[in-house]
């Protein structure tokens, strides 16, 4: 829990800048109003740069986001791309929208994309694969990038939860093709709405830039209505209001990080003397963003009764185990081409991941220490075990 927790005078001065110079809302154009005032494209500049990424291009959702980069790999009707089973709905929305066939595989115990289950999925039909960092902690990105790597397929990353954590030094986003980040007023940091592609390669992002503008060139030899184009496209652009906000939010990123990780630290050290409560792995040199602290109980119903005791005592969970429904593609049966693609039988199409995520308890961690303290959140806790 993150960036909305910081939203104050940074933003709104960055806001104001927009309309004190000229109120040019449109993320391009009308030069002789804005005195040179580009919130979007100088967010895109200095996430590129911090991420170490060739580009970047600001979109209107994490959703959004996806689906640009998917237009950007041209993925063709029935093309495969193999999604973890654990994830936000939007990541297979994004391969329905483009054509493609999201083909979901079993989690490991960091509660990603199993490297195995992956290897596995593999076949003739497959496009891309999108790994996520759900909730903030890395996939087994070295195995994942190797398997994709020895099958000549390219990889994207979701790391809507992901932004401003890293593996081995290098930023969550940028070990595959592309990366795509979401901005909506649940994660890390927030444009209310918005998200982020970062791209590895310069071709992909001048194709994904056209196709989330209508296919527009951007010519610069001819005015922007007699625009060339090479492909078709959409409207994915993000406006200057949201570039703003981001802009301050892109600033306290490194806070809020290291926030929800404080958060977490004391939150487990409250916790971990408790008898059959296991953190959720990571891999080794990771950097989480912390945004939710998993552990997993012995069963399914002594992670319901945690659920139950921290409502009580004023606090909660986050989509584990309650919005599970959203996030596991166990539920998904509303999604024809999904169910369709493992045989209608989606319901119990992953055990190992319906065991492990059923056990499951995931806190949301504030930025800023808000919230249920420690000490609450093992009494909770404790009770609950108790009287499992
Ligand atoms: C893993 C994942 N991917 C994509 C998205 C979509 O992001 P947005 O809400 O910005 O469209 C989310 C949102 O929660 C998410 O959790």
């Amino acid at each position: 829990m993150p960036g909305f927790e910081v939203i104050g005078s940074e933003e709104f001065e960055q806001v104001a800048d927009v309309f004190r110079n000229g109120g040019v809302l449109f993320r391009q154009g009308f030069d002789s109003l804005r005195n040179g005032v580009f919130k979007v494209a100088e967010l895109e500049r200095v996430f590129a740069e911090s991420m170490g990424a060739v580009d970047a291009l600001a979109v209107t959702s994490g959703t959004a986001a996806l689906r640009v980069a998917l237009a950007a790999l041209n993925i063709e009707p029935g093309d495969e791309v193999v999604i973890p089973a654990f994830t936000f709905v939007a990541t297979a929305e994004a391969v329905i929208e483009s054509g493609g066939v999201p083909v979901c595989v079993e989690i490991d115990d960091t509660l990603n994309m199993d490297p195995m289950a992956l290897a596995s999925a593999i076949g003739p039909r497959t496009a891309a694969v999108i790994a996520v960092h759900m909730l903030g902690t890395p996939a087994r990105l070295h195995e994942i990038v190797h398997i994709c790597g020895a099958a000549g397929i390219p990889l994207l990353e979701d790391a809507a939860w992901g932004c401003g954590g890293s593996l081995d030094g290098r930023m969550l986003g940028t070990w595959g093709r592309m990366g795509t980040f979401s901005f909506d007023f649940a994660k890390t940091m927030t444009t209310g709405e918005g998200g982020m592609i970062v791209f590895a390669d310069g071709r992909d992002a001048e194709v994904a830039r056209a196709w989330h503008d209508h296919g527009h060139d951007s010519n610069a030899a001819v005015p922007r209505w007699e625009d060339t184009r090479s492909s078709s496209g959409f409207n994915y652009r993000m406006m200057e209001l949201q570039g703003a906000v981001g802009l301050a939010q892109f600033a306290k990123l490194d806070d809020i990080v290291q926030g929800q990780r404080t958060s977490h630290e004391a939150t487990w050290q409250a916790l971990s003397g408790l008898e059959g409560l296991t953190l959720r792995s990571e891999p080794a040199g990771s950097h989480a963003t912390c945004d939710a602290l998993v552990f997993e109980t012995p069963d399914a119903q002594t992670a319901r009764k945690c659920r139950d005791s921290l409502l009580a005592a004023g606090g909660g969970t986050k989509i584990l185990p309650e919005a599970v429904t959203w996030h596991f593609a166990a539920h998904w049966d509303h999604m024809p081409t999904l169910a369709a693609q493992h045989r209608g039988g989606l319901r119990h199409a992953f055990p190992a991941s319906e065991a492990r995520l059923a056990r499951c308890v995931a806190l949301p961690m504030s930025a800023v220490g808000s919230g249920l303290s420690p000490d609450a959140i093992r009494v909770a806790v404790e009770g609950a075990m108790r009287i499992s």
